[in-house]
């Protein structure tokens, strides 16, 4: 399968685009300072906060941000319970999948799932794993190699 490369220069703090790797969606999310802080909040909620199930990641995304950059996250957009799309969620909103206290993530319409801002897949949710992240390298500053 053919890599794919991806302009991250017009990405602003906060947003997020979408390209498309072997046929897969993958997201690209610019963080910002307090998405990250967030992410250190999560973990009794979740079902692998460290990602130590190494098939959903390369060794340099199994860490707190699942990222070789923290600021940015590079995951496939698709849910690991039975394949539908999950959507972005934005902090505060209220959100059916986690109730209270939402600090931004994915929730997928299909039946639940929700995973915060890295992916991570939270607790009592029919998905049994954090999304996935592909391998990819950072070209330079502004170009992003996924494959
Ligand atoms: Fe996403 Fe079932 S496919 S929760």
């Amino acid at each position: 399968g053919a890599a794919v490369e991806a302009d991250i220069s017009d990405l602003a703090p906060g947003a997020m685009k979408t390209v498309e790797w072997r046929g897969k969606p993958v997201w690209i999310v610019r963080r910002t300072e307090e998405t990250l802080a967030d992410l250190a909040t999560l973990d009794e909620r979740l079902v692998d906060p460290r990602s130590e199930v190494k098939s959903q990641q390369p060794a340099y995304a199994q860490n707190t941000s699942r990222s070789i950059k923290p600021e940015y996250l590079v995951a496939v957009g698709i849910c690991t319970h039975l394949g539908c799309s999950p959507s972005a969620v934005a902090k505060g909103t209220a959100n059916p999948g986690v109730g209270q206290d939402w600090k931004g993530g994915f929730f997928c319409p299909c039946h639940g799932s929700t995973f915060d801002s890295a992916g991570r897949v939270f607790k009592n949710k029919p998905a049994p794993t954090n999304l996935e992240i592909p391998p990819h390298k950072y070209l330079s500053d502004s170009r992003l190699l996924i494959g």
